[in-house]
């Protein structure tokens, strides 16, 4: 896996969206850019809207008012150039981590240098030695490193990932965390996180997007400069995790105190936003 993407420019106007005509909105008035080669958590309680923006995001479903580019062409469908990972690896038990890998290539009906691809990719998510055990005798976090790898086949350049670790214990999620973001790096790809873990967000991203409410809007934006390989351990770390609780303790604050205008805190930028969502 040789290829560096340029990573994918995501450009999201005014999106919003309902599920059935008649139903409520989910998303609303949601606007959002993001920068090539950048990683981004999308953040927020259950039922914000998270998933629902990524599967946008993806061309899985189509926004029921607003538009989605990417690198400046609309999404209409899903394109093997932008590839989500679910919490569940859905590999193929009865196949070899390798032959899982490979489906990614079959899919593209690409055959030159397959083997080597394979070989390149299960070495660059740590798998080599499992190359040719079955899926289903592999542990939950060598299962995703082995849907890593076939999401990486394809050599997209938007790689989407929904709450990917979360059935995973501490160390095993600490660890894929590292190596997702090492490999979205060195590949140079946009890297889009939906997670409701505040440390996943800072261990994974350098900016997080935060989602509350019914429907779902944009209430802050924040950057992290934190090194590349950062530890949950550096103070700055710390830091970064305190100012992401803060803006997400936005929503949880009561109606009427969030309606207070409050000082905002450094280096978080909030989004002007009618706080007219319940606060359950
Ligand atoms: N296919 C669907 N049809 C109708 N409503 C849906 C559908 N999928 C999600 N919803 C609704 O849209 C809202 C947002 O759901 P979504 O799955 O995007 O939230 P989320 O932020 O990802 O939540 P979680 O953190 O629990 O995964 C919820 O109220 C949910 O019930
Ligand atoms: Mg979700």
């Amino acid at each position: 896996m040789t290829r560096r993407g340029r990573g994918a420019h995501v450009q999201i106007d005014a999106l919003s969206h309902r599920y059935r005509r008649g139903s409520g909105p989910v998303l609303a008035d949601v606007s959002l850019e993001i920068a090539p080669g950048s990683r981004v958590a999308l953040i927020g309680r259950s039922g914000c809207g998270k998933s629902t923006l990524l599967h946008l995001i993806a061309g899985l479903a189509t926004p029921t008012l607003g538009a989605i580019h990417i690198d400046g062409r609309r999404v209409t469908g899903p394109d093997p150039s932008r590839v989500v990972m679910f919490q569940e690896p859905c590999l193929l038990p009865w196949l070899t981590a390798a032959r899982n890998v490979g489906l990614g290539l079959s899919f593209l009906g690409r055959r030159e240098g397959r083997k080597e691809k394979i070989a390149a990719l299960l070495d660059l998510v740590g798998l080599s030695a499992f190359a040719d055990r079955n899926a289903q005798d592999l542990s939950g976090g060598q299962q995703q490193r082995v849907a890593l790898a076939r999401a990486l086949a394809v050599e997209p350049d938007l790689l989407m990932l929904d709450e990917p670790f979360s059935a995973l214990d501490a160390l095993t999620r600490a660890a894929l965390q590292r190596d997702v973001r090492a490999i979205a790096e060195r590949l140079g790809l946009t890297l889009i996180l939906v997670t409701h873990d505040i440390a996943e967000a800072v261990a994974l991203c350098d900016r997080a997007v935060v989602l509350a409410g019914e429907p779902g809007r944009i209430v802050a934006d924040l950057t992290f400069d934190l090194p590349a390989d950062r530890s949950p351990l550096d103070p700055r770390f710390a830091e970064a995790r305190a100012r992401l609780y803060a803006a997400l303790a936005g929503d949880l604050a009561p109606p009427e105190a969030a309606t207070e205008a409050s000082p905002p805190t450094p280096s978080v930028r909030p989004v002007p936003v009618e706080r007219s969502f319940s606060h359950a």
